[in-house]
């Protein structure tokens, strides 16, 4: 009998976020690669460090440990040239405390804007170490705020690749054609199809 799943057994992802903006980027990304993707909330403890790369993996073991689970985390932050890769690591608590009307206020006068978007896939399952991906966007900070869509610093930043809209101004389609998320999760998928293909 002809199987009528879109995604043959086992083909799944378990994404441990808080964050429903990534979620949404994500699974559209893994089902092209006929991936589906699966919220987990786990709590834990996300540790401070230079490291992007060592804050998701850190993350994503304690959070395998936990749910026994083959699991993915990813962790992204913002760096800015002209503030010598500020917040970069430390983007989540900046956006929490500042936000983007801070980091706009921290440019002002500043002519060279160009900043990256910095993202880390972990992979980990129980019984293996973490495994990264990275993915990079290039762009620029905008002058001023601009569009509603998307989560975070979105709204003041424009991609190389994406004209002069911020990533607020994108649909989620555009945002993904062009994210640093993107590049990360493609890595990941294809990764992750073929090591699937190899092991079942
Ligand atoms: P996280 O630790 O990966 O959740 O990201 C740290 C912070 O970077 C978040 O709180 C957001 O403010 C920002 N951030 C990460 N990814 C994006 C993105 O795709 N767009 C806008 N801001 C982002």
């Amino acid at each position: 009998m002809k199987s009528t799943r879109k995604f043959p057994r086992g083909r799944i992802a378990f994404f441990v976020t808080s964050n429903i903006h990534k979620f949404n980027e994500a699974r559209r990304i893994l089902a092209k690669h006929g991936v589906a993707t699966a919220l987990l909330k786990v709590e834990t403890v996300e540790i401070q460090d230079d490291s992007i790369e060592k804050i998701a993996k850190t993350t994503a073991a304690e959070a395998a440990k936990k749910c026994s689970l083959p699991i993915i985390v990813e962790d992204a932050g913002l760096f800015i040239e002209a503030l010598n890769g500020f917040p970069g690591p430390y983007s989540s608590y900046v956006y929490r405390t500042i936000g983007t009307k801070g980091i706009l206020k921290l440019m002002k006068n500043t002519k060279k804007r160009d900043a990256y978007f910095h993202s880390v896939v972990a992979f980990c399952s129980p019984k293996e170490p973490p495994k990264c991906f990275h993915g990079k966007a290039k762009g620029k900070i905008s002058l001023e705020a601009q569009g509603s869509r998307g989560f975070g610093f979105d709204p003041i930043f424009e991609p190389s690749a994406g004209g002069d809209k911020t990533f607020a101004e994108m649909t989620l389609v555009e945002k993904n054609n062009c994210s640093h998320r993107a590049e990360t999760l493609r890595k990941f998928v294809r990764w992750y199809t073929s090591a699937f293909k190899r092991r079942f």
